[in-house]
């Protein structure tokens, strides 16, 4: 079986910081890999250098077996990968639907132009949102009105809708209460139900053992070590952050 997606010795250097040395790593479909690492071990940076933001100094990434290094970010999300930010790039200004659509609005026409289908936009939402099991008060309200996991819903709403196969989540609960960041994990196994792959950053331990297949953990830019949850422990994956060669 070849991996859905293929990383391959990826290496990042901003000016003499090699932020990422050597990584290594794949995802089959409907897995969940957690990278995991202490602050500036180079998570963000190796999904970014998938995403498209950056492009690598070093090293390939490779798709349903495409070569996706250099990309830009529209490409990357057009051949089925979205990559949900700790920000979650939404519009905040913007209602449940335009945000879903966001980049790929949907248009009909009136008195012969081109005028954005808002009310069309909206219904596609809601029932998107309704099928995740997320009730949003006022689907015409802009998201900013909304809470952390109503936005981080409909994140992944719109993953879901676009039939991203690879979904990225940097950090995807950091900023939750308890019941959103339950709500995520939950979306999170949906998503790989229906054999989605997922690469999920998280610092934190309970989420990581909940959500993963397999943990890779990343210290100071390479590969410290990879295992499946029922193989290892807290202490040993803390250990392995920290950059201690078991
Ligand atoms: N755009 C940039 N320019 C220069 N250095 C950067 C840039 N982005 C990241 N770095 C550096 O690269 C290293 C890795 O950063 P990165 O953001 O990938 O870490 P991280 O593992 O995501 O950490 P955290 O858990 O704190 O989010 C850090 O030393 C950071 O300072
Ligand atoms: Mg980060």
């Amino acid at each position: 079986m070849t991996a859905l997606l293929h990383a391959k010795g990826l290496k990042k250097r901003f000016g003499g910081n090699e932020a990422v040395k050597d990584v290594s790593f794949e995802v089959n479909e409907g897995e969940c890999v957690v990278l995991a690492g202490d602050n500036g071990a180079g998570k963000s940076t190796v999904i970014k250098m998938i995403s498209g933001v950056y492009t690598p100094t070093e090293g390939e990434v490779y798709f349903k077996n495409e070569r996706l290094t250099g990309k830009t970010p529209e490409a990357v999300r057009t051949a089925g990968i979205e990559t949900i930010y700790q920000d979650l790039a939404l519009a905040d200004n913007l209602d449940p639907g335009l945000n879903l659509y966001l980049g790929r609005e949907k248009t009909r026409r009136a008195f012969g132009l081109p005028i954005l289908d808002r009310v069309e936009m909206r219904r596609t939402a809601v029932d998107v949102l309704k099928g995740l099991g997320i009730v949003v008060p006022d689907p015409t309200a802009p998201v900013r009105e909304m809470s952390g996991g109503q936005r981080q819903a409909i994140a992944i709403a719109r993953a879901i809708y676009w039939q991203a196969q690879l979904v990225i989540m940097d950090e995807p609960t950091a900023a939750l209460g308890v019941p959103e960041q339950r709500e995520v994990m939950a979306l999170i196994e949906r998503l790989k139900a229906k054999g989605v792959g997922i690469i999920l950053i998280s610092h934190n331990l309970p989420d990581i053992f909940a959500a993963a297949d397999r943990i890779i953990v990343l210290a100071r830019g390479v590969v410290a070590g990879e295992r499946r949850p029922s193989e290892t422990s807290d202490e040993e994956i803390v250990r392995m952050m920290m950059g201690a060669t078991l």
